[in-house]
């Protein structure tokens, strides 16, 4: 017998895309992006420029999510939007439109944790996709956060280890821009690093106890050895970018890969998925597929248009939840840091 549709509608705002989602049960009709290209002349997002171009982007992403999926807007059964974390302007847009709609058409309203929504992107109907199985250690590497967590189910869920200080993403974007690179500096510094040498130059890990780890003093190493060089030759960067960038890739990922190993070692959990933007960084998959191939892990990486943001993700946990009617009443409110 055929499946009784379940259309959600997800909608992302949580920082600088403004995304909107149609999803048949985990199966995605559509999956539509605005990003806000605004930031680039600032090295960085700015949130109150965030903010105003959420307002003038939400309504026309949705109209478009909707078309693509060829849906009218009084067939969806609920709608899920990210709640946090993320900038509380960013998110008051997405949310009060959530809201608004959810109440003119009474249809449940669901809200998502982001981070959350990283790591269950796995659980798309995708034939690209690979479908994790319980436990499984899930590493969430983001322009915000940098989390090791063992994921028992879909809404049970344990931090093991996360950054003391700055996310990995945030130092792949500060790093760049010291090098004068445009923002978002990852995908960049990972091509750039194809044609470099990672071990041309050394920048120290550092060493914290257990699964938890740092990415401000790496940062700033890095920032120093800059201007030293420059200071020794105007010309060091673009002479040596390529190696810059390997050499600086290679230490900002080496640092997390250690920690994904040992917290394998202590979990004695084989199984890695990775959600997050710095999860389409060809460094850190090529590790993860060779741990696969000689140890015997089994590694789980989303496709690219799923790693960095996007609304599909915000569906799919709003599916999952709506399963179990885990329903937000209206008074919500969004948050700048949340827990799972
Ligand atoms: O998940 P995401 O889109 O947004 C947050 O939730 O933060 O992650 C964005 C981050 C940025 O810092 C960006 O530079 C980084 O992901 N990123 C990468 C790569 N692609 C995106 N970092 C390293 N290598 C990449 N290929
Ligand atoms: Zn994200």
């Amino acid at each position: 017998m055929k499946q009784k549709p379940c259309y959600i509608l997800g909608i992302e705002s949580s920082c600088d895309e403004t995304a909107a989602s149609i999803l048949n049960h985990n199966k995605v009709l559509s999956n539509c992006i605005t990003n806000q290209e605004i930031h680039q002349q600032y090295g960085g997002v700015v949130p109150e420029l965030a903010s105003r171009a959420h307002q003038i982007n939400i309504i026309p992403v949705v109209k478009h999510a909707l078309d693509e999926a060829k849906i009218n807007i009084k067939q969806i059964d609920a709608i899920a939007c990210t709640q946090g974390p993320g900038l509380l302007g960013s998110l008051l847009v997405g949310n009060s439109f959530a809201k608004s709609l959810s109440m003119g058409l009474k249809i449940p309203l669901i809200t998502v944790n982001h981070m959350h929504a990283h790591l269950l992107v796995h659980f798309i109907d995708d034939k690209n996709i690979k479908l994790p199985s319980f436990p499984f250690i899930g590493v969430n590497v983001s322009g915000g956060h940098t989390q090791i967590i063992i994921v028992k189910d879909y809404f049970d869920l344990e931090i093991i280890g996360k950054t003391l200080d700055d996310a990995i993403g945030e130092a792949f974007d500060k790093c760049g821009k010291t090098i004068g690179l445009t923002y978002p500096c990852g995908p960049i510094i990972d091509n750039l690093s194809k044609h470099g040498n990672p071990k041309k130059f050394k920048f120290p890990i550092p060493n914290v106890d257990g699964i938890n780890l740092s990415y401000s003093g790496m940062k700033t190493s890095f920032v120093n050895f800059i201007k030293k060089e420059k200071d020794n030759d105007s010309k060091f960067i673009s002479k040596n970018l390529n190696d810059i960038c390997s050499s600086i890739q290679f230490s900002l990922i080496k640092n997390i890969t250690n920690k994904i190993e040992l917290a394998v070692e202590k979990t004695k959990i084989k199984s890695v998925a990775l959600g997050g933007g710095v999860s389409g960084n060809s460094y850190l998959r090529g590790f993860l597929f060779e741990k696969e191939k000689k140890e015997k892990w089994k590694v789980f990486v989303p496709p690219m248009n799923y790693t960095t943001d996007n609304a599909a993700m915000i569906g799919l946990v709003g599916y999952l939840k709506y399963k179990k009617n885990y329903f937000s009443n209206l008074n919500h409110v969004v948050k700048s840091k949340m827990e799972f």
